[in-house]
């Protein structure tokens, strides 16, 4: 960390000069946009609104400033704090194009090509130059017209067609995750961590779907494939580069030659304990997945698994491997990309971290609102009666099941905002005019290039012009009479049911489908089989990168400790 501090200083003494010079020349649209003054000059707003505690800070400046609010963002930077609906049709669909990933998200994902690179099977998996080895070519790290080429090879993998065969796989996770939750319970364990759980099941589910692949049995005292363990430990030590990701990767990753980034990493490695464990568990995850990949190509090769021979595999890698062998040629992506996908879809943190912290919110809603329970079991129980095994049919057409799941996710998003940043200078435009500082009417906003725009999933989906007065309430009964005509008539883009929690437009959430089912299916043979009831202990919401439960007084600690019975035992 030496160097380090003393960059910082120099780049903010400079940044700052810069501003003021610039700010005293010009008065520009975003410095006119009400909004609640800067926090600090190192980090503007952002410590506010990226806080464990921050709910409070982006619901009261909604509240105070409506829909369109000026931010600062770090050294006095202008920012834009958005979840104006025509507005937000303009950043994800309209103009995606020109409204993209910022430089440091992109440099987050390329914080991990500083990690050294030491796999064998190197041809296969070049060191790209600015993105990053865990997330490598895929989705997550592509931009523009390369992205666009990845996403219409991908899209059809997570079609209805092929999510119909996940169920059972899905059903037969969630009963291991009974079993499991089970044995606690009758060892007379007061409360259990489903968060623990869940995390473990979410995991094996994206294993087993994703690569074909089982990492973890889900019994207790398993050993984990060193795979989960790498993956679950990621996220925590990637968090401790936070400060760097925002203000200094941009340019580090730009730095030399990637042999020289690697030898640099190496030196740096040995005081910086942080590094040194993220290398780690990176060549943990990336020796694993280049393996499921090494030998599923030799079985293709060799005609395994496909026409001939046994039925096809029907996981996500195999399907995107044959869609890619048959694809037309200047559809192809290159070996290295479709690795990539792999890489991102499974180990990016929002598949399975998004997935489990949304199943606990779902339980921890139940527990809290026992009669929905009830209503949602006696729901279930009917249709296991009648069908047996709840098929991908069966358990979509669950009314109350959707409406949990739908109003979950409108009130209580996991990922809370993301940022975009303008590629050029661009005009705005607004669902209805807002009234500048200076007193003049906005019908749109200029934004130069290089601005940052935050779009508020949380406060799009709880937005009391779209649902009404109601709308900071969890009323799943809103989803079962018609929605709301305002709501209709905004258009918000989301490519599920009028809410932003999985994004809409081009980058829009390409698992949606997937976790819609996998949540669908665990909470089929969950709450069929067991009560869930709120324990003693206070339970703290924390909103990180993902919303993550903690128990009060143990902040950083994710877990969600619920009263479990059998729902035999009462009847
Ligand atoms: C409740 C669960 C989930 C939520 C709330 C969620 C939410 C999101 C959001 C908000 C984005 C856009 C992020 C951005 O552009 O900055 C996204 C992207 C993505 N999600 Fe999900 N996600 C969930 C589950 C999943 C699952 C299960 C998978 C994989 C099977 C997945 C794969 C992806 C991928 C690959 C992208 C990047 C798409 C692209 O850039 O083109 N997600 N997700
Ligand atoms: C926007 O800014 C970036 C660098 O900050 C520059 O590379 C790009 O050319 C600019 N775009 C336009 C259209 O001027």
């Amino acid at each position: 960390m030496f160097t380090f501090l003393e960059s910082v200083a120099v780049f903010s003494v400079l940044w700052a000069l810069w501003r003021f010079i610039s700010s005293s020349f010009t008065t520009s649209d975003l410095d006119n946009i009400p909004g609640p003054p800067s926090g600090s000059f190192l980090k503007g707003n952002f410590g506010q609104l990226y806080n464990i505690h921050g709910f409070d800070f982006h619901t009261k400046i909604a509240e105070q400033f409506g829909r369109v609010i000026g931010i600062f963002g770090p050294f006095g930077s202008r920012q834009l704090y958005i979840y104006d609906p025509k507005a937000v049709h303009h950043i994800l669909v309209k103009d995606q194009y020109v409204y993209e990933e910022t430089t440091a998200f992109l440099a987050y994902v390329g914080l991990l090509s500083l990690v050294p690179y030491d796999n064998p099977t190197e041809q296969c998996y070049p060191l790209p130059s600015s993105n990053g080895i865990v997330f490598g070519d895929g989705l997550l790290a592509s931009l523009g017209e390369k992205h666009r080429k990845q996403r219409k090879l991908i899209n059809p993998v997570f079609s209805v067609a092929h999510m119909r065969n996940m169920v059972p796989i899905f059903d037969d996770i969630a009963k291991k995750l009974s079993d499991a939750i089970e044995l606690q319970v009758e060892r007379g364990a007061p409360e259990v961590d489903v968060l623990y759980w869940m995390t473990r099941a979410a995991l094996e589910m994206i294993g087993q779907c994703g690569l074909g692949y089982s990492f973890d049995p889900l019994t207790e005292g398993a050993v984990p494939h060193p795979f989960s363990k790498a993956a679950k430990d990621l996220v925590p030590v990637l968090f401790k580069f936070e400060f760097m990701r925002e203000f200094m990767l941009p340019s580090l990753v730009q730095i030399g030659s990637p042999e020289f980034r690697k030898r640099a990493v190496d030196v740096l490695a040995i005081p910086w304990r942080n590094l040194r464990r993220l290398r780690e568990l990176v060549n943990v995850m990336d020796d694993t997945t280049t393996r499921i990949y090494e030998d599923k190509k030799l079985k293709m090769d060799r005609g395994e698994g496909t026409e001939k021979g046994a039925a096809p595999a029907k996981d996500i890698l195999s399907i995107l491997m044959r869609a890619n062998r048959e694809a037309a040629e200047e559809d192809r992506l290159p070996e290295r990309e479709v690795l990539g996908q792999l890489s991102c879809v499974t180990i990016d943190l929002r598949s399975t971290d998004t997935t489990s912290n949304a199943f606990a919110r779902i339980l921890h809603l139940l527990a809290t609102y026992p009669d929905a329970q009830e209503r949602l079991r006696k729901e279930i129980m009917e249709a296991r009666d009648t069908h047996g095994e709840l098929s991908y049919d069966a358990l979509v057409a669950l009314p109350f099941m959707d409406a949990v799941l739908r109003e979950t996710m409108r009130l209580y998003p996991p990922v809370s905002t993301v940022i975009r940043t303008t590629r050029q200078d661009i005009v705005l435009p607004l669902s209805a005019p807002i009234t500048g500082l200076d007193g003049r009417e906005m019908h749109s906003i200029f934004l130069p290039n290089n601005t940052n725009v935050v779009v508020s999933i949380l406060c799009a989906n709880q937005d009391p012009l779209l649902w009404g007065s109601d709308a900071a309430e969890w009323k799943p009964e809103r989803w079962l009479s018609p929605l709301p005509q305002a709501l209709i008539n905004a258009r918000l883009p989301g490519v599920y049911s009028h809410i932003l929690t999985f994004l809409g437009g081009g980058r829009a959430c390409i698992g949606f489908k997937f976790s819609e089912l996998e949540l669908k299916a665990t909470m089929s043979v969950l709450i069929s089989k067991f009560r869930f009831a709120l324990s003693d202990k206070k339970i703290l919401w924390e909103m990180g990168g993902i919303v993550t439960p903690s128990v009060e007084g143990l902040p950083g600690q994710p877990q969600l400790p619920i009263k479990v019975e059998l729902v035999e035992s009462k009847r």
